[in-house]
C-alpha cells in the first residue's frame, strides 16, 4: 500500500468510549467448567478474568453514546457509522442501523467484518470517507464472542469475551492524525480460526500463535515505513489483546520495549473487534498520550487478517483530559 498522498482532508479522534457487560467470569470460574487452572491460563495467555453478556447492538449503543458525548459533536453532523463486528445480532440486517437510530443519527450505517483486525480496517475506511467529504464518522468495534464460544472447550473458552469500544473521528482541514496504515488478508489460513454460521469458534492455537507474531511484525513494519517513523520514536503501541506472549514476541522482534504497550487482556480477555479500542481508550483515560506523540495500533485475526496504523496524536480540548 503506498503512503498517504499529501493534501487530502484528514481526521482526529475527538471522543471515545467503552462498554463491558457487568458479568465477570474469572479463571477460577472456568476451573468449575472444565479441567484447567488459573495458573495455566495466566502463564499461557496473561488473562485473569473477562466480561461476558449483552448484545452487539446494546454494547455498541453504550460505547457509541459515550464517545459522542465526549466529543460534543452534533449527532446531525455524523455522516457515517461504521460498526466492526464478527458477531452481529442477526445475519440480516446488520447491527449498525439499529445502533445509529438509537443514537439519534441520520446517516449511512454499515457493519464490517475483519475479525480482530476490524477496528483498524474501520479506522482506515473512516479516513477514506472523511477524505471524500464526510464531516465526522462514528467508528465502533464490538464483539459478543461468548455467544459463539463452546464453554466446554478449554482450547478456546479461556480466551474469548465480550466488549465494545468507540471513537468519533472529526474531519480536519489539515492532514489529521493518520500518518501510515497497512491492511492485509490471507484466505489460505482461514482453516486455522473460523466459526460456521450457527457454530462455535474452531481454532488451531499453535498455528494461529505462530502466524500472529509474523503478520503483526510485518504489518507494523509496513505502517511505520509508510509513516516514515521508526520504532524508537513511538510513545505507545496498542496491540490486539489476544495473548500476552504474542504481544511480547511481536514487540521483541519490532524492538519495542513492553512498557510502551498497553495491555488490558488480563481483565478483558480477547474481545476481537473491541480489543484495540478498549486498550486504546484505557491508555487515553490514563493520560498516556500527549500532543504530538506517535501511536501504533496493530492487530491480527481470523481470515487471517492483519491491520496496523500509525497516528500522530493531535491536540485535544482540556476537557478531554489531554496531557500537554
Ligand atoms: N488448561 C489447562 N491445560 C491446557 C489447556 C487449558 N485451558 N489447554 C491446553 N492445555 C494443555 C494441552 O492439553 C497440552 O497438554 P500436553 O502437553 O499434556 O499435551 C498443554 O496444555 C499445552 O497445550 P498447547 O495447546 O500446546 O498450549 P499453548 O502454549 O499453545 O497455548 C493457546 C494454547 C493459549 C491457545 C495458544 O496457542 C494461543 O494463544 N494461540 C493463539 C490463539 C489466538 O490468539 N486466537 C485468537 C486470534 S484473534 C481472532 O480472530 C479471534
Amino acid at each position: 500500500m503506498p503512503a498517504i498522498p499529501p493534501g487530502i482532508r484528514g481526521a482526529t479522534i475527538a471522543g471515545w468510549g467503552t462498554a463491558l457487560p457487568p458479568k465477570v467470569l474469572t479463571n477460577h470460574d472456568l476451573e468449575q467448567m472444565f479441567e484447567t487452572s488459573d495458573e495455566w491460563i495466566v502463564e499461557r495467555t496473561g488473562i485473569r478474568e473477562r466480561h461476558v453478556g449483552g448484545t452487539t447492538t446494546g454494547l455498541s449503543i453504550e460505547s457509541g453514546r459515550k464517545a459522542l458525548d465526549m466529543s460534543g459533536i452534533d449527532p446531525a453532523t455524523i455522516d457515517a457509522l461504521i460498526l466492526s463486528t464478527t458477531t452481529p445480532d442477526r445475519v440480516v440486517p446488520a447491527s449498525s442501523p439499529a445502533v445509529a437510530t438509537e443514537l439519534g443519527l441520520r446517516c449511512g450505517a454499515f457493519d464490517i467484518n475483519a475479525a480482530c483486525s476490524g477496528f483498524v480496517y474501520g479506522l482506515v475506511q473512516a479516513h477514506g470517507m472523511i477524505a471524500m467529504g464526510a464531516r465526522n464518522v462514528l467508528l465502533i468495534g464490538t464483539d459478543t464472542l461468548a455467544r459463539i464460544t463452546d464453554w466446554t472447550d478449554r482450547n478456546t473458552a479461556i480466551l474469548f469475551a465480550d466488549g465494545s469500544g468507540a471513537v468519533v473521528l472529526q474531519g480536519t482541514d489539515g492532514p489529521g492524525q493518520l500518518l501510515g496504515w497497512d491492511l492485509d488478508a490471507d484466505g489460505s489460513a482461514e482453516r486455522f480460526l473460523y466459526s460456521d454460521i450457527g457454530g462455535y469458534i474452531q481454532m488451531e492455537g499453535k498455528e494461529v500463535f505462530r502466524r500472529a507474531v509474523r503478520i503483526m511484525v510485518d504489518s507494523a513494519t509496513k505502517s511505520m515505513r509508510h509513516a516514515a517513523v521508526t520504532a524508537d520514536q513511538l510513545t505507545l503501541v496498542v496491540p490486539h489483546q489476544a495473548n500476552i506472549r504474542i504481544i511480547q514476541a511481536a514487540c521483541e522482534r519490532l524492538g519495542i520495549p513492553l512498557e510502551k504497550t498497553v495491555t488490558v487482556l488480563d481483565h478483558t480477555g480477547n474481545t476481537s473487534s473491541a480489543s484495540i479500542p478498549l486498550a486504546m481508550c484505557e491508555a487515553l483515560d490514563d493520560h498516556r498520550v500527549a500532543e504530538g506523540d506517535l501511536v501504533l495500533l496493530v492487530g491480527f485475526g481470523a481470515g487471517m487478517t492483519a491491520a496496523s496504523a500509525v497516528l500522530r496524536w493531535g491536540s485535544l480540548p482540556a476537557r478531554l483530559g489531554a496531557v500537554t
